[in-house]
């Protein structure tokens, strides 16, 4: 492709696996991070791993003279927008940050992409979009549901003005990627999931039990209407998700409009089997107790991945076991993320 990919929030987790497969791919690629959750060696780490530098801006995305600036020294031909803040407890507790963050960056970020006139863009959504399905699996035209905090909200948001902004101008060529749960880390053990403190998301808490830096896992409520009480959740290997991206990349630019695509794998686990999963890759036992629901939470969620597969040529090729030993290998090597 003419042009360099602009790749935002590229050092943090799911963005800076896919800035290696974009740079393993021939692409130039520019990430844009303010580092506020993520750390510039994952960047040093991906340059040992392919031999090949992103170019990197320290910035924020709403700050829009630095944008404008940006997308006039260089050629930009799309943008992968991964930037925002993503902790559910934490958008309860400061919703205007998220707002500003995730709804107000987003919307600067588009502005100064129609000056430029970039009109290629990969949004990272979420499965949080569809609320509580009453039928699983998920498939994409399935309503929007009522996201239970601002974190998702705003990511429904996101989506909404993407929709609206695609409307209004016909040279819009959007993506809205609905991840369900990306785990795992390049099978390397060289890039990986850093969460800042107290993980709040299941494989983290897991890989910290496992290595003892955590005592125990508190699994959040075992009376669901599940096979074994448990939530289940579709988990997907963080560089299916990246590859995914590259496919939605080629597609966006060849049409013009938005469309939606679930990145799942079509498969669910409950909290139990991931537990027994990760005890058998990483040989050590994960104590665990049963303790309330959380609020929020839902008995399950699954995609239906067919329309990915279908349009975008891509399917998820990675299961639970390679998940679960290639956080085992990223979190055993890197006990404390990148510090
Ligand atoms: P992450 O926190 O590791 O990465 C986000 C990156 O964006 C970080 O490097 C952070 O420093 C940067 N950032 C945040 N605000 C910024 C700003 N205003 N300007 C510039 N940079 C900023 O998170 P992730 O897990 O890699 O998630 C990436 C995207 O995918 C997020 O939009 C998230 O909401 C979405 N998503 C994540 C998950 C998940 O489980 N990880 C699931 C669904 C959707
Ligand atoms: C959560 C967010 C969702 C966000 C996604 C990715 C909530 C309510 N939802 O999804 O908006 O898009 O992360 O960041 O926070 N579990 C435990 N013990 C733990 C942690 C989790 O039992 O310590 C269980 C949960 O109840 C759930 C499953 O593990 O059944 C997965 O949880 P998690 O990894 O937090 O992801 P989601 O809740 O699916």
């Amino acid at each position: 492709m003419a042009g360099k990919i602009l790749v935002t929030g590229g050092a943090g987790y799911i963005g800076s696996h896919t800035t290696l497969a974009l740079l393993e791919s021939g692409y130039n690629v520019i990430v844009l991070d303010n580092l506020c959750n993520s750390s510039i060696e994952s960047l040093h780490r991906i340059e040992t791993l392919c031999g090949k530098t992103p170019e990197f801006v320290q910035g924020d995305i709403r700050d829009r003279i630095m944008l404008d600036n940006l997308f006039a020294s260089n050629h930009i031909s799309a943008v992968l927008h991964f930037a925002g803040l993503k902790a559910v407890g934490e958008s309860v507790n400061s919703p205007l940050e998220y707002y500003d963050n995730n709804v107000t960056g987003s919307i600067t970020l588009c502005q100064a992409m129609a000056r430029a006139e970039v009109y290629n863009l990969v949004f990272s959504s979420s499965a949080t979009v569809y609320g509580e399905p009453t039928e699983m699996p998920i498939r994409e035209d399935f309503p929007t549901g009522v996201p239970t905090n601002p974190y998702g909200r705003s990511k429904l948001m996101i989506e909404e003005l993407l929709q609206d902004l695609a409307k209004s101008e016909s040279r819009w060529s959007i993506a809205l990627l609905r991840y369900f749960n990306p785990v795992g880390a390049h099978q390397s053990g060289m890039i990986g999931e850093a969460p800042n403190g107290h993980p709040n998301n299941l494989l983290p808490y897991v890989s910290q039990v496992a290595i003892g830096g955590l005592e125990q896992l508190s699994v959040f409520g075992a009376n669901y209407p599940t096979q074994d009480g448990t939530g289940i959740r579709d988990y997907i290997h963080v560089q299916d998700l990246a590859e995914g991206h590259i496919n939605a990349l080629q597609n966006i630019v060849q049409r013009k409009g938005v469309d939606i695509w679930n990145l799942g794998t079509g498969t669910g686990y409950s909290v139990l089997e991931i537990i027994r999963a990760f005890e058998v890759v990483s040989g050590r036992k994960i104590p665990y107790k049963i303790v309330d629901r959380r609020p929020g939470d839902i008995a399950e969620c699954w995609a239906n991945p067919e329309k990915a597969e279908l349009e975008l040529n891509w399917k998820a090729k990675r299961g639970l076991s390679e998940m679960m030993s290639d956080i085992w290998r990223w979190q055993s090597n890197n006990p404390k993320g990148y510090d």
